[in-house]
């Protein structure tokens, strides 16, 4: 076996949420590239991803998925499982920005509720239903997608923050739990991205060149340069890797 075939997802079955667009679509359709069969969750309607995915001869299921809501995460798992026997991998990569960043003093307590209730506990839920089925068929791979943000504060975005930084604690605490069962649970931190959540960001020249001239790269990440790590974390190229936080940042947190 050749070091390149650790990396090769032919006869694994992939999960992946937030996959209608920007990263989650690129990270499925990576999978699918990879020789994955996919299993696409999020609330917006992924045909686009579904196409694409067919051109690849992967096979694909698609579910409108609430990750923040029990009762849909439980039947997304069960008609995952039931269509294809088995769950390899799962990527948490559905995610919400905050609609506002106000100060924190005059923020409504909503806003923090609806970012920790997609980011924290949808993430949550996802493990702990595919967990279930990884640890009952002896293993699999969980990659969580958090942020520098996760690692490093930001003004004015505490709910933002304080959602990922949680994904990478709830990371390490069940790769301890899981390493036994050989599930590996392990977290990217990507620093800005080139996706629609950027839009506003990158359409204001002056919020876009004080954040580039804060990065020693001098651009945000493009999400295909997202891709080789988390074909890393999924396959059997990091077999050795459980509770890690790669980061991908255009060098943002070597300062
Ligand atoms: N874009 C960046 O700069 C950046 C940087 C670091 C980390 N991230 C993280 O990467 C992930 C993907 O970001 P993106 O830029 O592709 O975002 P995006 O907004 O382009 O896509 C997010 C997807 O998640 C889906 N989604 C939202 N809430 C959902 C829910 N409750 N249930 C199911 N699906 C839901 C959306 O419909 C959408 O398709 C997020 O977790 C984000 O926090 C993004």
């Amino acid at each position: 076996m050749g070091v390149l075939d650790f990396f090769n997802l032919a006869g694994k079955v992939g999960v992946v949420t937030g996959a209608a667009r920007g990263l989650g679509r690129e990270i499925a359709l990576a999978l699918a590239q990879t020789g994955a069969s996919l299993v696409l969750a999020d609330l917006a309607d992924t045909g686009a991803t579904t196409r694409e995915i067919e051109k690849t001869g992967s096979p694909c299921v698609s579910f409108r998925t609430d990750i923040s809501d029990e009762s849909s995460v439980r039947d997304l798992a069960n008609q995952a499982f039931s269509r294809f026997k088995k769950i390899d991998i799962l990527v948490n990569n559905a995610g919400i920005s905050q609609l506002s960043y106000m100060p924190t003093e005059d923020a409504p307590v909503e806003e923090w509720d609806r970012v920790i209730a997609v980011n924290l506990r949808g993430t949550f839920l996802c493990c702990r239903y595919f967990g279930k089925q990884m640890i009952e068929q002896g293993g699999g791979s969980i990659v969580n997608v958090s942020t520098t943000a996760g690692i490093t504060g930001v003004p004015r975005a505490p709910a933002y923050c304080a959602s990922k930084a949680g994904v990478i604690l709830l990371t390490k605490s069940l790769a301890l739990e899981w390493a036994k069962y050989h599930v590996r649970v392990n977290a990217i931190a990507p620093h800005y991205l080139e996706t629609e959540l950027t839009t506003g960001l990158r359409a204001s020249e002056k919020a876009y060149t004080g954040l580039v001239r804060q990065i020693p790269m001098r651009r945000f990440g493009k999400t295909s340069e997202l891709l080789g790590s988390i074909l890393l974390l999924c396959s059997e190229a990091s077999s050795y890797i459980t509770g890690s936080v790669l980061v991908v940042d255009g060098g943002y947190l070597a300062q």
